[in-house]
């Protein structure tokens, strides 16, 4: 039975341009597709661009133009680029789409139905000249520990530490420059932390859902506490009006997501097909969701959470990749190596040399991958150039001279047994997205047909009329492994691969996997079918680069890892009174002394002087992080009338104060120098 399944890739925002890093996840999502497609298998690609929010709106109006017309210059800029590279997507829409309101709208209620909509005040920086609240990256000022001038409001680029943009120093607005203003306001939140949606996540967040490697990063978020997620944002903003909450809009990364739906309703529409049967609750059609790691927070956490509450199906597997780099380090415009997908192209570099590369790296796990350009340029030349395209130039040549053409096979069911076998090993392959593995047999089977031709030698056989029929036998043999190498090669250089079937094999249409149980009988002329790539191109390609990029608009966030985004919105507690807050009595303490407890895992035993007759015990969670001989001496913050508490290792009389969050680390507080053990602190 062949099987029905709709793949997405990650939504490229509408603010930038299509880079070599995006192109990781367009390329090895499309090899996959097309490999389903070879096999017989019923599966749509959709992808869309992701159209809403701030940046975008900001970027429109330095420009002059509305959202709108940004939104569509860019859409053909990204069309293009995808179409450069053979990413054939079955739908290439917008998330700004009147299907992808209907489904976001459809969510919103749905979820908040169920109670599972809250909408609480929320504190926020806010830009009084340009009238607006001001997302993290929309604040600058100096960064708090290392004092670097104009760092973005959640990381510092110069130090690298991440903080709150209420952590700055002269924060100001980079809308307008104006120090920014303390403003509340209501927001509307998904309450993740209810009960409903962590079982339900729990349960889902194992493989086959995810990756073994991701499923063990989500589940220590989710065991750490999901905070309820903010989905709303106020006017002015470019996105969807909420329809019961006139002047908020839906934040860009409630509607992108639901973009692959709005993207596949107007796929449906224009073919016939029936949207329900892929996003019904009972669905027995596949979705798969290729993924870069940064967004594994919004696609197994938050997207499956929606789905499954507002009664749509869920994912059948999220597949996140890992990181470009380009040369062992992060894509960079100084260096030259933040390279556009319209500059590769324009450098006339090879796109399925790209493909090839990166389906070489690509393992099907979240590890990193690099593109060494002295290593790309060795070895798509001597892969794709010396190996591969070279059986044909040496031996179809032969065929068309000698034999009018046609093929002639001595031993016929030990080829098709062979090509059969190698087409199983490879399609398992594919299948787990293990394209490196694939390209590694394939290649062997390269370097198998190239042994024999070396043996057999054609071109000293042609010399020889009496040794025809051996002449015949190995080319006939060297284009048969030319032929199962092009089938086995199409999801990863289609156009290459096409023209090899039409061209060469003078076939009325491309390889499909099922051509590898016959054998072909004829050749054409062979045409010219590859170039080698020259390194002059590269470095051209890079130091034009390094000359126009410095110029560009940056659209390229500094970090925008989940963790971060999860942070930065983490609702604020319910308010309190002061009295309630006299509550609580904080002392500075002096950690006199910390030792490891016997058999606690994570507890340290502390001492605490707070000028009392007798030091306090507290047990602290803090023995992962601090190393006990460091904390000595040193102040620190303590709760000093909380109910003394009675644990397997002795009586805690109190609490030491620490931050945490959702990024790793745990940090205990001390108070600035010249503190005394036992001041009150309010
Ligand atoms: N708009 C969001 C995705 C919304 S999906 C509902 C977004 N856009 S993006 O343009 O920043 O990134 C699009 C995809 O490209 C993401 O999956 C991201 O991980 C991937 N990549 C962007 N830069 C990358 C590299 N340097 N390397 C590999 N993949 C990269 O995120
Ligand atoms: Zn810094």
């Amino acid at each position: 039975m062949t099987r029905k399944i709709l793949v997405t890739s990650a939504l490229p925002y509408a603010n930038g341009s299509i880079h070599l890093g995006h192109l990781v996840e367009y390329i090895q999502t499309d090899i996959w597709v097309r490999f389903q497609k070879m096999r017989g298998n019923t599966c749509h690609y959709v992808c869309a661009d992701d159209t809403h929010g701030t940046p975008i709106m900001l970027r429109a109006e330095k420009e002059g133009i509305t959202p709108e017309q940004l939104i569509d210059r860019v859409w053909h800029e990204h069309k293009a680029d995808f179409d450069g590279f053979h990413v054939e997507f079955d739908n290439y829409y917008s998330t700004n789409s009147k299907e992808t309101r209907h489904y976001a709208d459809d969510i919103y209620f749905k979820l908040k139905q169920r109670g599972l909509i809250e909408v609480r005040a929320v504190e926020q920086f806010y830009d009084p000249v340009k009238e607006m609240f001001l997302p993290d990256r929309f604040i600058k000022g100096e960064c708090p520990k290392c004092h670097a001038k104009d760092q973005y409001g959640d990381n510092c680029e110069s130090c690298g530490t991440t903080y709150t943009p209420t952590e700055l120093i002269h924060p100001y607005s980079a809308v307008s420059g104006a120090e920014p203003v303390h403003k509340s306001s209501d927001h509307y939140f998904f309450k993740l932390s209810d009960a409903r949606c962590r079982d339900f996540l729990k349960s889902w967040i194992t493989p086959p859902h995810v990756q073994n490697e991701a499923a063990n990063k989500l589940n220590e978020w989710l065991e750490s506490g999901l905070s309820d997620w903010d989905i709303s944002r106020d006017a002015p903003y470019f996105g969807f009006e909420i329809p019961d909450a006139p002047g908020k809009f839906y934040y860009v990364w409630l509607d992108a997501p639901i973009g692959y739906m709005g993207s596949f309703k107007k796929l449906c529409a224009d073919k016939g097909m029936d949207f329900d049967e892929y996003w019904k609750p009972d669905s027995k059609t596949e979705l798969y969701h290729f993924i870069g790691k940064d967004i594994l927070y919004f696609h197994a956490l938050f997207w499956p959470a929606e789905l499954q509450h507002a009664g749509y199906r869920t994912p059948t597997s999220v597949f996140a990749h890992g990181f470009l780099t380009v040369n062992g380090e992060k894509m960079s415009k100084s260096r030259g190596t933040f390279i556009t997908a319209d500059s590769y192209l324009k450098h006339g570099l090879n796109p399925e040399h790209l493909r090839y590369y990166y389906a070489a790296k690509l393992n099907g796990t979240m590890e990193d991958i690099d593109l060494n350009f002295e290593d790309f340029v060795a070895k798509v030349n001597s892969d794709l150039v010396g190996k591969y395209i070279n059986i044909a130039s040496r031996c179809a040549g032969f065929i068309s001279k000698y034999f009018d053409g046609k093929l002639a096979f001595t031993d016929a069911g030990s080829l098709l047994d062979g090509a059969i076998a190698s087409g199983h090993t490879v399609s398992a392959s594919f299948e787990s997205r293990d394209y490196g593995r694939a390209l590694r047999d394939i290649m062997a089977i390269a370097d198998r047909t190239n042994g024999e031709i070396a043996i057999a030698a054609p071109w000293t056989l042609a010399r020889d009329e009496t040794q025809r029929e051996a002449l015949h036998n190995i080319c006939s043999r060297a284009l048969h492994g030319f032929y199962v190498l092009s089938i086995l090669l199409r999801p990863v250089m289609p156009a290459l691969t096409s023209r090899i079937a039409t061209e060469l094999f003078d076939m009325k249409r491309d390889f499909k996997w099922d051509d590898l149980s016959v054998l072909p009988t004829c050749v054409n002329a062979y045409r010219h079918l590859m170039t080698r790539v020259d390194q002059k191109q590269i470095d051209a390609m890079i130091e034009a680069n390094k000359q126009t990029m410095a110029s560009t608009v940056d659209s390229h966030s500094p970090v925008r890892h989940a963790e971060a985004q999860q942070r930065a919105i983490a609702p604020i507690a319910e308010t309190i009174s002061i009295d309630d807050f006299g509550k609580v009595d904080l002392r500075v303490a002096r950690i006199v002394n910390a030792e490891h407890v016997e058999g606690a895992e994570k507890l340290l035993k502390l001492t605490l002087d707070i000028g009392e007759e007798k030091p306090r015990t507290v047990f602290a969670g803090i023995k992962s992080v601090y190393d006990p001989e460091k904390l000595k001496g040193r102040m620190t913050v303590m709760v000093a009338n909380l109910a003394p508490r009675k644990m397997k290792f002795g009586l805690s009389e109190g609490m030491v104060l620490a931050a945490s969050g959702e990024s790793p680390g745990l940090f205990i507080l001390s108070p600035d120098d010249g503190a005394q053990p036992g001041m009150r602190i309010k």
